[in-house]
């Protein structure tokens, strides 16, 4: 007997993922929309006699939340048409592709008395707690700055670019650790393959509260795939490296201190290090962790850990990259136009 019916909009990718997810958590019957047959067909030969459909309006009625797994130039259609009908939803990263869709959904949200949560992943990921938990202690000290790099022979987009595609990870991670947003942005953003959008991508940002400055690198053009949070402190060093079966996190215990002397020929900075230790993480799949939070927020009525709201926050961030990354003045010189 099930309690709980969720749609499931989108069985690509990602989606595939929240189905895999979903099926597997008590109580709960999903339903597969996806427009396109074939996607449809993959799902019932993954898993037997699940309810397929081809529009989300065919199943509206029946469901009690909906999870929004499209391309994202369609989150906000489907997520409103939800809202409208009542239902809780969960939309991917990012909530919306402009910062007014975003704002309907979390305006339409509250008018309806509805679950609206967006999924940011990895606060969801026990790494990142104890990335969190590690800084919040102190142990690394004043934070000087965080680097992020978000990199692989990657999914090119047909809707967004490399920022908007894998950005939003990054920003949620970095104002999740600082507890702050950020107040200004700006951007190195270029395509090297197609007619379309950027594929390689440099973003600053500035956390005004704790002075620090976030260096966030995605590319969809690499041949390596990296998936790394360097935190930078004044006592220690923490490396969240997504990639690593068993040492997701690691605390260097190094440092550089400034040596003040009026001697130029003196060293400028002294030099410390020390161990390297990986803390104990908890082994739980993000996802699982994120969908049972919203199956418990449906059921419950308690508001998500990450609400539209947040998924908003974070869509005035992109949106404040694309003004960012508009042709700007260029450092320029004479050159010689030879490099030898
Ligand atoms: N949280 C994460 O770590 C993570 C990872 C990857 C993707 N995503 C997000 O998941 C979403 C989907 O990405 P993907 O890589 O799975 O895309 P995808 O292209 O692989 O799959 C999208 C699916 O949606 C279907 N679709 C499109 N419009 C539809 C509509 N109106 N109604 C029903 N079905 C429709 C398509 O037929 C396709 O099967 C995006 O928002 C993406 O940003 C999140």
């Amino acid at each position: 007997m099930y309690s709980l019916r969720i749609g499931v909009a989108g069985y690509g990718y990602w989606g595939s993922k929240h189905v895999r997810v979903l099926s597997g958590l008590p109580g709960v019957e999903v339903t597969v929309v996806d427009a396109d047959e074939s996607r449809l067909a993959e799902a019932q030969r993954v898993h037997g006699p699940i309810v397929a459909v081809s529009s989300l309006d065919e199943c509206l009625d029946e469901l009690d939340g909906v999870v929004v797994a499209v391309p994202p130039a369609a989150h906000a259609p489907l997520a409103l048409a939800a809202l409208d009908a009542g239902k809780g939803v969960l939309v991917e990263k990012p909530l919306a592709t402009t910062v007014a869709d975003a704002e309907t959904m979390v305006e339409r949200a509250r008018a309806r008395n509805c679950c609206l949560m967006v999924g940011h992943t990895f606060e969801y990921n026990p790494a990142v707690w104890k990335l969190k938990e590690i800084i919040d202690s102190g142990e690394l000290g004043k934070i000087l700055y965080i680097d992020t790099a978000r990199l692989d022979l990657g999914r090119y987009q047909n809707d967004c670019n490399v920022i908007w595609d894998l950005a939003p990870h990054d920003i949620s991670i970095v104002s999740y650790l600082l507890d702050e947003m950020p107040d200004e942005t700006s951007v190195w953003a270029r395509r090297h393959i197609g007619r379309r959008h950027a594929d390689v991508a440099y973003l600053r940002m500035t956390f005004p509260r704790r002075e620090v400055s976030a260096y966030v690198h995605v590319s969809w053009l690499d041949p390596c795939k990296v998936r790394r949070v360097t935190v930078v402190g004044e006592r220690k060093m923490a490396v969240y490296n997504d990639l690593s079966d068993n040492e997701r996190v690691r605390v260097y215990d190094i440092g550089v201190d400034a040596l003040e002397s009026d001697d130029v020929h003196a060293m400028p900075v002294s030099y410390r290090t020390g161990d390297i230790v990986s803390p104990y993480i908890q082994h739980a799949e993000p996802l699982l962790v994120q969908d049972t939070h919203f199956v418990e927020s449906l059921t419950t009525g308690r508001a998500p850990a990450t609400p539209g709201e947040r998924g908003l926050e974070v869509v005035r961030v992109l949106a404040s990259t694309d003004e960012a990354a508009a042709p700007a003045t260029a450092g320029r010189f004479r050159s010689l136009g030879t490099a030898s």
